[in-house]
């Protein structure tokens, strides 16, 4: 793992953004799995600037969502369908048929889960993931105890997850418990991995999920046997972890050969 800590979520996402941006210069069709939710929203800003102003070519890439909330129709206002098309998809050139999203309206849900996974593999494998985490360590919406071998599937979200997200629906919109996302198991074949995390609100799950053991109770250390991840974070999201000093100097020195 390497673990990035930078003062801002802005320069953050900027460095995320380089990351995004390299994989698709170097394989221009390029797989990309992708998050909703705040986290990642500087980093899409950030990829449509670099589409806008350096030309960034999304026309041959394909992109595989994460998650989307059971019952929610695409159009919906806090469906992942909306969210990606008002944060990413309407600002850059990526054809439609290229974006998945899993259907939170499929009447067959294992039937769908199944062909997800298919459509994955048909597409060669997702060469980056983009990945946020849950205060309770979840990545995707694989809640504690998730399989840490898991497929895409139907997940019910913690009571933790359904408050944490309580933000998203105001008013009456009613917030869906259960979700479809994509598996731990599904996460771990990714060739690389971006993990970004913001704030004091973080700091357990990463440290926790960077520095713990092993365990289903924390989804996101499965990510220690991934064998290119780059968990990067701002400050408040650094303070619980115990190396921190290290992973700082370690980005301070880095090589310039190394240099994201
Ligand atoms: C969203 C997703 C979730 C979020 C996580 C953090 O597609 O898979 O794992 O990344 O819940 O959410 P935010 O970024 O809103 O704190």
């Amino acid at each position: 793992m390497e673990i990035i800590v930078l003062p801002t979520p802005e320069e953050s996402s900027r460095i995320a953004a380089r990351l995004v941006a390299k994989q698709i210069r170097h394989k221009p069709h390029s797989v990309l799995g992708l998050a909703t939710g705040s986290t990642p929203l500087m980093l899409y800003r950030e990829l449509i600037r670099m589409h806008r102003e350096e030309g960034l070519d999304f026309s041959r890439v394909t992109t595989f969502n994460l998650d989307e909330y059971v019952g929610l129709s695409p159009e919906h206002s806090t469906s992942y369908h909306r969210y990606m098309q008002e944060n990413l998809f309407d600002h850059i050139n990526v054809p439609e048929k290229n974006t998945h999203i899993p259907d939170g309206l499929t009447e067959d849900i294992p039937i769908f889960c199944e062909g997800y996974e298919a459509q994955i593999q048909a597409s060669g494998g997702i060469d980056l993931q983009v990945l946020g985490i849950g205060t309770d360590g979840h990545v995707g919406f694989n809640e504690p105890t998730s399989s840490l071998a898991s497929r895409t599937r139907i997940k019910t979200l913690t009571r933790q997850t359904l408050s944490d997200n309580a933000r998203f629906f105001a008013g009456d919109v009613e917030q869906p418990h259960h979700v479809l996302t994509m598996g731990i198991g599904t996460i771990m074949e990714s060739r690389q991995v971006v993990l970004l995390a913001f704030g004091s609100g973080k700091a357990e799950a990463v440290a926790a999920s960077v520095e713990g053991p092993i365990s289903s109770m924390m989804p996101a250390s499965a990510l220690q046997f991934h064998p290119r991840t780059h968990v990067i974070i701002d400050e408040p999201a650094a303070n619980k972890l115990a190396k921190a000093d290290y992973y700082r100097w370690v980005y301070g020195n880095k090589p310039d050969w190394q240099q994201h």
